[in-house]
């Protein structure tokens, strides 16, 4: 199983949106078996589905979803706010439950992570095969977008990793500055497709279904475009020993 982990340092960037959402079509569209992790303390994600938060996350078992077109595909392990508490390796621990007989049988697993998750971005490198950075289109996603870049330079070797821009409005002139900041600082990580701003993700939540199991609309359009472009991505990825420098992430910043 590959596991991808959606994560930054900012709030607000469409990390749950997009787990969700990518989750959702790699499982109705490609048929594959996933399983999701929440591993925010507040369980946006779980209450998203309908579940609610636990106590003792890494004890719960997972909970298959109901939901229509990728009922029995997609496995839930649901958030609760114990995971606040924990420290980078009991973090470590819920992501890669020895007990889960289930690993076996799963292609995917998609994590989920908290605003400010500086430890989630640490843990990446002992549980994830790709990090993907999701990076909303306003200034304050492009500071949240350096900040996240600078802290991974702890992770070696490097940690692959790409870049969705997110809420996307194609005339602000700060999506014009977000890409050629990449594209000039971190060549080849930006996703080709982003995901444009549309009213149909927050009513989405409301429905309580990911935005790709909705109706046709642009973002759910997107998303489908980037779950496709990440498949061979990830199929091509090998695992590494990822050490980090926990010193330069203590040092990082400005
Ligand atoms: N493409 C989009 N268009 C419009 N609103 C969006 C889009 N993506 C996310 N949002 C909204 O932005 C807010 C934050 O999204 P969320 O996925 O919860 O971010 P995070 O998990 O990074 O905190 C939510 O209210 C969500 O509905
Ligand atoms: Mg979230």
């Amino acid at each position: 199983m590959k596991t991808v982990m959606v994560a930054s340092t900012k709030g607000g960037t469409a990390k749950t949106t997009t787990a969700l959402a990518l989750a959702a079509a790699w499982a109705a569209a490609h048929e594959r078996r996933i399983a999701v992790w929440d591993g925010d303390p507040q369980g946006t994600l779980t209450r998203q589905l309908r579940h609610a938060v636990i106590r003792d996350p890494w004890a719960a078992a997972p909970v298959a979803l109901e939901i229509p077109r990728i009922a029995g595909r997609v496995e839930l392990f649901r958030g609760g706010r114990a995971l606040g508490l924990a420290a980078l390796p009991e973090i470590e621990r819920f992501f890669r439950r020895p007990d889960w007989a289930g690993r076996g049988g799963t292609d995917l697993g998609v994590i989920d992570t908290p605003p400010g998750g500086l430890l989630h971005i640490v843990a990446a490198a002992g549980t994830a095969d790709l990090l993907l950075v999701p990076v909303d289109t306003t200034p304050l996603g492009l500071e949240g977008l350096i900040e996240t870049m600078d802290l991974l330079r702890a992770i070696d070797p490097p940690l692959p990793t790409r870049v969705l821009l997110t809420r996307v409005v194609a005339r602000r002139g700060i999506t014009r500055e977000i890409t050629e900041y990449l594209d000039r600082r971190h060549p080849g990580i930006r996703l080709p497709v982003g995901i444009p701003e549309d009213a149909r993700v927050p009513e989405s939540h409301k429905e309580r279904r990911p935005v790709t199991l909705g109706v046709q609309s642009r973002a759910a359009d997107a998303y489908h475009e980037v779950a496709r472009h990440l498949l061979p991505v990830i199929a091509g990825l090998r695992r590494m020993p990822h050490g980090v420098d926990t010193a330069a992430v203590a040092g990082s910043g400005r």
